[in-house]
């Protein structure tokens, strides 16, 4: 069975995503932690962000690993370092680009194949799994969700500069839903969650109830 759950930066996707695999006993996909590694991978490189023919060489050259919540990238585990506010930035731009997106996809798709999974990014339930059984949208008031990430830093211990992650959260808002490939939006069939106000333990509870409901109306 897959579920997807997506929406904007700071929407509680990843946190609400993990705790219901928990739960439900599934497995649990990060899908920004690729499109984050893509953009390590070419900062590292001195790729400019936005030259497709050096993210291809990039993407060819490339070897991920998604294991129990830690990433690998070339074997090396770059789980903390793709956190940084560059890279948040940055992996809003290759994620527009036509040779990165497919890519990124067909690899969601084989780690998926066979498993009971929980899916968390913005193109899950549109473009990578229409076929998926349960859907969420998840979202929350740009204000609260830009304390939410601002409370995330600060409690690694960076120092958070609020205007300059307001703007840098709007534009990356901006850019992942005006792209053209796979824009972020909610699927047609997608239930829309609203985060604002509620805390973890609401969200996940109403999610969990929606699996749970429809796994017990399938048909076998
Ligand atoms: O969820 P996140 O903040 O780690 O995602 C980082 C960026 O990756 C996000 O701004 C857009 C891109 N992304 C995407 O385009 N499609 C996904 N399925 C996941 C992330």
């Amino acid at each position: 069975m897959i579920v997807t759950i997506d929406g904007p930066a700071g929407s509680g996707k990843s946190t609400a995503a993990r705790a219901l695999a928990r739960r439900l006993g599934f497995e649990f996909l990060d899908t920004g932690a690729m499109f984050r590694a893509v953009a390590l991978a070419a900062q590292k490189q001195g790729i400019d962000l936005t030259d497709h023919q050096g993210l291809q060489r990039v993407m060819e050259a490339m070897h991920l690993e998604m294991s129990s919540g830690r990433i690998l990238l070339n074997g090396e585990d770059v789980s903390e370092q793709i956190r940084t506010p560059e890279i948040s930035a940055g992996s809003s731009v290759v994620a527009a680009s036509p040779v990165v997106r497919p890519r990124l996809a067909e690899l969601q798709r084989r780690l998926a194949e066979g498993r009971s999974i929980v899916c968390e990014g913005r193109d899950q339930g549109t473009a990578v799994f229409p076929q998926a059984e349960c859907k969420f949208f998840l979202f929350a008031d740009p204000e609260e969700r830009l304390r939410r990430r601002a409370r995330e830093l600060q409690a690694k211990g960076r120092a958070v500069d609020l205007d300059a992650l307001r703007q840098e959260m709007t534009a990356r808002d901006q850019r992942d839903a005006e792209r053209e490939l796979a824009p972020m939006k909610p699927a047609d069939d997608a239930i829309l969650l609203d985060s604002t106000g509620l805390t973890l333990d609401q969200v996940v509870d109403r999610m969990e109830q929606e699996v749970r409901q429809r796994r017990t109306n399938a048909p076998r």
